[in-house]
This record gives C-alpha cells, structure tokens and sequence, in this order.
C-alpha cells in the first residue's frame, strides 16, 4: 500500500530502527507519531526528522495498556485514523537461562512480545473501524530465524513475534490490513544500552545485570547497517505487503540450514488420505 498521506504509530520510536522508520516513511510523505519511554530522545528524534507538520512524539511505557489507549486516542486527535502500526519498541536482554529470574523473564517478553501484542489490541479494532486498510510491522529479529545461545528470554519473545504474525496475515487480509515481520540483522542503535531502561521493580533481583553492564560496552560496528537503510528496506516491505522484510544475505544460509534440520525430522512415511483430509482444516490458511 502507498504511504503517502497515511499515518503510522511507531512503538520504540526515539532511537535506533524505529526512528529509522519513521525517516523513510516522512520522507515518503506520511504522518509519524513516535511513542518512546525516553522523553529527552524523543525530542532530539523530532529534531533529527523536521518535517514538523508530519510529526507528533508521545512518552509511552508500551507495558501501558490504559496508556496505550490514550496514546492512540491522542494520535486521532492529531492525524485522524492510524493506518499503520510498527510494533517496534524492545530490549536487548541476554544472558545464561540458569541465570534468569522471574524478573528478567517478565521484562523481556513484557515489553518485547507484551508490547507488541498491546499495540495490536490497540490499534487493530480503530484499524479495522475506519475502513481504509492498513498495515502491521512487528519488529522481531533475525535471531528468530536463528536461534542463538545467551539468549533465551530474547528469543522466546522474537519468535512469538515472527510465529504471531505469519497466524495473523490472513486473518486481516479481508480487511486489506496487511502484516509484516521485520526481521533485522545487526544494525547500528542503542540497544546495548537497553540496562539503563530496566525498571526499578525488576532490578533487585535480577540475575542479569553483570550481563547488562558488559554489554553497554559493546561498540556498535560500523560495518553494521544504518538506521536509515533498514528504514529504507520496511519501507518498501510496507509498499509490498512482504509478510517477512529480511535485511541481511548473510544469514540466508543458517536459515537454510536450520529448516533443513526441521525438515529432515519429519517422519518419512506414507500419508493416509483420510488422515489427511482430517487435518487439512489445519493447514487451511
Ligand atoms: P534502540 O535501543 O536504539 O531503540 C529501542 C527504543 O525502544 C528506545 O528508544 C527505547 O527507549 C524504546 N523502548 C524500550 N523499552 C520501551 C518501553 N517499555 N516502552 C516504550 N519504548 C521502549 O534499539 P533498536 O536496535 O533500534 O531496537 C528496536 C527493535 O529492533 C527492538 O525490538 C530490537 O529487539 C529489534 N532488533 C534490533 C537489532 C539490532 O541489531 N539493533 C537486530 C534485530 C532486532
């Protein structure tokens, strides 16, 4: 769908890959509205895009249901209906699954696949109401295409992300509501500085702080992709309706070699056409 004139709610949307975002989508002429937990970066956010009239920023904790709410209500009364929801806002959370506690645990899934589920319970419903389409991007990652160790909690989150979109494509295709799941490699943003947003609550007894502490000293490599390139990529995975915006070739063959592995764990056997037609509903979408 064309962007132009639309307007787009971005979660996680004063630093890094939803700024990114919201750049390709001002450019191409559409409205932003960015939701973030850090007020001071949204400012500097709204500097960095111009284009005053095409932008609004709000403070929003995603976690926030009520919040949510009014932050939806809010944006209508600024650009009337939201035609697009990037459900971008996360954390870089790592660290032994020994180590995780029940805090480290409800962190990362309550804001990493919690705030993108309170995005869509948001915004669908108006979405639907008003009519005129749309789209859904969900940030998850490249890591929920392949797995990596140290990262359990992140994982679990990402891949709930990348399995809930794919099961909701068709569901809103009627509505001509499209879906797409980013999922980035490494790309130049502040994540490594997620710790420092770690709330209060979940700071006693967590058992990754050690973990968040080394990771702020992390350098982003410069051989890692901009911002504005991977904003450029869901801009066009937007304009498609790609179900998956992929951003990095080199990861191809690690996918390739995990469904491989799925793939050769089916059992090898003939199918019984009764058995077949019983469970074809399942398959059906
Ligand atoms: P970032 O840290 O630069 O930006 C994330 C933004 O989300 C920050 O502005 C932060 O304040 C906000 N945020 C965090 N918790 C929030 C909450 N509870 N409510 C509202 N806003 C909140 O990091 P980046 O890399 O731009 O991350 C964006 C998304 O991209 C995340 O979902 C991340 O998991 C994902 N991602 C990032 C990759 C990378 O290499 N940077 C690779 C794959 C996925």
């Amino acid at each position: 769908a064309d962007v132009a004139g639309k307007t787009a709610f971005i979660t996680g949307g004063a630093n890094g890959i939803g700024l990114g975002i919201a750049r390709a989508l001002v450019n191409a002429g559409a409205n932003v509205v960015l939701a973030d937990i850090q007020e001071q970066a949204l400012a500097e956010a709204r500097e960095y895009l111009g284009a005053d009239d095409q932008v609004r920023t709000i403070v929003l904790d995603v976690t926030d249901r009520e919040a949510f709410a009014k932050a939806a209500d809010q944006t209508e009364e600024w650009f009337g209906n939201v035609h697009i929801l990037i459900g971008n806002a996360g954390i870089g959370i790592g660290g032994l699954v020994a180590d995780a506690t029940y805090d480290d645990w409800d962190w990362g899934m309550g804001v990493n696949l919690g705030g993108v589920i309170n995005g869509l319970v948001t915004f669908l419903p108006r979405i639907k109401k008003h009519g005129e389409g749309g789209q859904i991007v969900t940030t998850a990652s490249k890591a929920a295409l392949i797995p990596i160790p140290w990262s359990s909690i992140y994982i679990a989150a990402k891949s709930a992300v990348l399995g809930m979109s794919e099961s909701i494509r068709g569901e809103l295709a009627p509505d001509n509501i499209g879906v797409s799941a980013f999922c980035p490699g490494p790309v130049q943003t502040k994540i490594s500085d997620s710790g420092k947003l770690r709330p209060e609550k979940y700071k006693e007894n967590s058992g990754y702080r050690e973990f968040e502490e080394n990771l702020e000293k992390r350098p982003n490599s410069p051989l890692w992709m901009t911002k504005e390139e991977v904003g450029e990529r869901v801009l066009k995975g937007i304009r498609q309706n790609d179900l998956y915006i992929i951003t990095h070739r080199e990861f191809k063959e690690g996918t390739k070699t995990r469904f491989d592995a799925i793939l050769a764990s089916f059992p090898d056997e003939e199918i019984n056409e009764e058995r077949k037609e019983a469970i074809s509903f399942l398959t059906s979408n």
